[in-house]
C-alpha cells in the first residue's frame, strides 16, 4: 500500500477549489482507491503528532491533551470495563430500547461502546465520532465511525434518537454548548446520556492524607485542565447544563468507582482493582502534556512524581473513590 503523506500546505486544497472546471485525470483507474493522490487527502486525519514519546491526534492537533496510541487504547479498554461494571453490567441507563434507533457516541475512542451496542442491537444504527480515527476498519453493517470535532458544527446533520457521551473530561471546553448541540441534533422525544466523574478522588471515612501522590497528581492534573479551560470533573455540573438546554425527564444517578481493592463488596473491589490498573497504565498519558506543556514541569520532576504515584497506588490505608454522575434526559416530543 502507498505510504500516506500529509499535503505540503493547505493551499493545495484552496487551489483545487479556486479552479472553475475540475480537470479529469485520464489516468485515473477505478480500482486505485489507495493511490497517492487520495492518500494525501486522507492523510491530514490519519497522520499523527508524536511528542514526549507518545502518539497524539493530528486533526485539530493540540486540542485534546492525551495520547491515542496502542497503550492508551488498551487503557481505554480497561476504562470501558470499569464503566460497564459500575453501571451494574449495563452499557447505558437511559430508558430506551435501542433496536431500530439512530444512535451517536460522542468521542468514541476505540469504538468499543458502539461495537458492543451494534452486536447487542442489530437493528440499531450506531455512529461513533472522534478526533482520532483509531477505531477498527472492518465493521458490522450497523456501526460507522467518523472523524469529527464535536465542539464544531457537526458534520452529519441527520438527527439521532439517542446520544451517548462518556468520559470526555479534560476534552471539552464549552460543555453547555455541547449539551445544546446534543439537544439540536436529537429528534423530538430523543434521549441523551452523559457520564462523567467529579474532579478528584475523595474518601468517605477521611482516610486520605495530604501526602497521597495519587491525589496530588490528580489535583495538579485538574489544575492543568482548568488552566486550558477543559474541566476534569464535569460530572456534578451535568444536570444543570441539561436543564438549561431545555431537556425534560431528567434523572441523575451516582455510581461509586473506588481506587484500590479496599472495598468489601466484590463488584467494588473488582472496579477498584481495574482503577488501580487504569491509573498505573495511564499516569504517563495523563500527565505528559498537562504537566510539561501546561504547568511547565521538567520531565525529570514529572518522572519522580509518577514513580511516587505508582508506589502510593499500592497503599491500602486510604479508601479513595470517584463518583460517576450519569445524567439522562429527553428532548420534549
Ligand atoms: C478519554 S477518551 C473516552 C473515549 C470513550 N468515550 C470511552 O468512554 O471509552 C476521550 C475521547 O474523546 C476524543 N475527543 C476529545 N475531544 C474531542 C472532540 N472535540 N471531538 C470529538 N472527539 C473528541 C478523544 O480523541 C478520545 O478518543
Amino acid at each position: 500500500m502507498a505510504q500516506l503523506e500529509q499535503p505540503a500546505t493547505t493551499n493545495a486544497c484552496a487551489a483545487a477549489k479556486a479552479t472553475s472546471t475540475a480537470e479529469v485525470d485520464e489516468l485515473e483507474r477505478p480500482d486505485s482507491i489507495y493511490d497517492d493522490e487520495l492518500s494525501s487527502y486522507v492523510s491530514s486525519v490519519l497522520d499523527w503528532e508524536w511528542k514526549h514519546g507518545r502518539r497524539y491526534h493530528s486533526y485539530q492537533a493540540g486540542s485534546y491533551s492525551f495520547p491515542n496510541d496502542e497503550h492508551e487504547q488498551n487503557r481505554l479498554a480497561v476504562v470501558h470495563r470499569i464503566f460497564y461494571r459500575a453501571l451494574g453490567d449495563r452499557l447505558f441507563v437511559a430508558p430506551i430500547d435501542p433496536d431500530g434507533l439512530r444512535i451517536l457516541d460522542i468521542g468514541t475512542g476505540t469504538g468499543i461502546w458502539p461495537l458492543q451496542m451494534g452486536e447487542l442491537y442489530p437493528s440499531a444504527e450506531i455512529v461513533g465520532n472522534d478526533l482520532s480515527p483509531i477505531q477498527p476498519q472492518w465493521l458490522p453493517s450497523n456501526v460507522r465511525f467518523l472523524v469529527d470535532d464535536v465542539e464544531k458544527e457537526w458534520v452529519e446533520p441527520e438527527p439521532y434518537d439517542y446520544i451517548h457521551s462518556r468520559y470526555m473530561c479534560g476534552a471539552i471546553r464549552h460543555w453547555p454548548k455541547l449539551v445544546r448541540q446534543c439537544y439540536q441534533n436529537l429528534k423530538p422525544g430523543g434521549w441523551v446520556e452523559f457520564m462523567e466523574t467529579n474532579e478528584t478522588p475523595y474518601s468517605e471515612d477521611n482516610s486520605e492524607t495530604a501526602d497521597n501522590h495519587v491525589i496530588k497528581m490528580l489535583t495538579l492534573l485538574a489544575k492543568a485542565c482548568n488552566k486550558i479551560e477543559r474541566p476534569l470533573g464535569p460530572g456534578p455540573s451535568l444536570r444543570g447544563w441539561v436543564e438549561d438546554a431545555g431537556f425534560t425527564n431528567i434523572s441523575q444517578e451516582i455510581f461509586k468507582v473506588p481506587i484500590g481493592t479496599w472495598p468489601k463488596d466484590r463488584r467494588l473491589k473488582e472496579i477498584g482493582a481495574l482503577m488501580t490498573l487504569d491509573i498505573a497504565e495511564g499516569v504517563e498519558a495523563f500527565t505528559l502534556v498537562p504537566f510539561i506543556e501546561v504547568l511547565g514541569w521538567s520531565k525529570e520532576d514529572l518522572a519522580r512524581l509518577n514513580e511516587k504515584v505508582l508506589q502510593d497506588l499500592r497503599r491500602t490505608d486510604q479508601h479513595i473513590l470517584y463518583d460517576v454522575h450519569v445524567v439522562t434526559a429527553q428532548k420534549p416530543a
